[in-house]
């Protein structure tokens, strides 16, 4: 890490420490007005998985969940059901996972190693990288040209140690250029490929995807919805916050740095007192904690406007990197992560799915965004652009 960077950090953390102090916090210049109908609207959904889901890269996995050659991934995106597999060159690539003869769904397995996906209904088979193998009794099914029936690829891209997929054929993925000059560099220093995922799960819960993204991107309900787990460990509604274009990133005081309340911490680094999230758009955050990170991704129903999919991920250092044993590392971070599905299924979800409900009133009347939602807004700001374009076909 460059000595601009923890310089920037160190400055970042101090405004977050002065915002403590003078019982304020980062905001932006107006309160927003918006309607129940953003996240129950038929229509908006389906413009949301075409220009969001269908128009940008979104993290679909983690590069140590397909670590070695044949290992497979099955994912459910808003657009396609896709299936991804490690190529023999070490590169990713992403398919829908359909057989090309009648449709059936090629892979059932969540995850696994195959060397060739062979499907259920009549036994075609296709190789990892997505040609098709073998017709089965093929002098009978007629004259076909094998190259034009082979898997439909995605565009897929491996980058910072995530694998990121544009949920259309035929779109274009440029990693680097989405992430912009600035995240690119802050996930670029993170050394997240050297990390593994060592925890993982889903969570389909009826709420619309946006509420599920918003809670994790408010600083506001800690101390009244986590009264006695988050909330005794980290400050509420204090953020020190930077606008990186359809990504943002905001440090948030742990209790911990109380004591220098009161005492000038002088030159001494303040990142132990701090957590530091990132939301890297259109539908994730990335959690810095001292010594591991955690990733968040939301994705919307492929039907339902008040389904969604959320992704929990814990990436750590190897046991090794750490220098503990094996046993140790394992049951510290099964610890860790059951304090944290403690923390979802008991506190975030009940809420979550109760909002759902509430907005599905059809005199909802107007809600408010306050100045104080700063990522909230932003990532409201990154959404409504996205939609507002205008959607290509895909092109198979
Ligand atoms: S649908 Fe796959 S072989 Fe027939
Ligand atoms: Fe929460």
């Amino acid at each position: 890490m460059t000595s601009d960077v923890v310089t920037d950090r160190e400055q970042r953390i101090r405004r977050a420490l002065q915002h403590l102090r003078d019982e304020t916090t980062d905001q932006v210049d107006d309160v927003v007005r918006f309607e129940a109908t953003e996240f129950t609207d038929p229509d908006i959904a389906a413009r949301e998985r075409d220009l969001v889901f269908g128009a940008v890269p979104t993290i679909v996995a983690h590069s140590s969940e397909l670590a070695r050659t044949y290992d497979f991934k099955n994912v459910r995106l808003p657009r396609n059901q896709v299936l991804l597999t490690r190529q023999r060159d070490g590169g990713v690539k992403a398919f829908v996972n359909l057989c090309r003869h009648r449709g059936a769904l090629l892979e059932d397995e969540a995850c696994g190693k195959r060397r060739l996906f062979s499907c259920p209904y009549h036994r075609w088979s296709y190789d990892i990288d997505g040609s098709l193998r073998t017709i089965t009794r093929g002098t009978t099914v007629g004259d076909l040209d094998p190259s034009g029936l082979g898997l439909i690829e995605l565009p897929c891209e491996e980058r910072h140690g995530f694998v990121w997929v544009v949920d259309r054929a035929g779109a274009q993925i440029d990693v680097a250029a989405w992430l912009g000059p600035q995240m690119d560099a802050i996930l670029a220093g993170y050394g997240l490929e050297g990390l593994l995922c060592v925890r993982s799960e889903s969570f389909a819960e009826p709420v619309n995807w946006k509420v599920m993204q918003d809670a994790f991107l408010d600083g506001y309900h800690i101390q009244y919805a986590h009264p006695n787990t988050a909330g005794k460990v980290i400050h509420t509604n204090v953020m020190a916050f930077e606008d990186l274009g359809d990504h943002c990133r905001f440090v948030a005081p742990r209790k911990s740095i109380d004591r220098w309340l009161e005492e000038d911490p002088g030159d001494r680094s303040l990142v132990d007192y701090v957590t530091e999230t990132h939301w890297v758009g259109p539908n994730s955050t990335l959690l810095k904690q001292p010594d591991h990170f955690q990733l968040l991704t939301f994705r919307p129903h492929h039907q339902s406007p008040t389904h969604s999919v959320m992704e929990m991920r814990l990436i750590v250092p190897s046991a090794e990197a750490a220098g503990m044993d094996d046993a140790h590392w394992s049951r510290l971070w099964e610890k860790n992560w059951q304090i944290l599905l403690d923390v979802l299924h008991s506190e975030d979800f009940p809420i979550l799915r109760r909002s759902q409900e509430g907005l599905g009133s059809r005199s909802a009347g107007t809600m408010v965004l306050g100045r104080n939602e700063v990522a909230n807004h932003l990532f409201r700001r990154t959404i409504q652009r996205l939609v507002a374009g205008r959607a290509e076909s895909d092109e198979v």
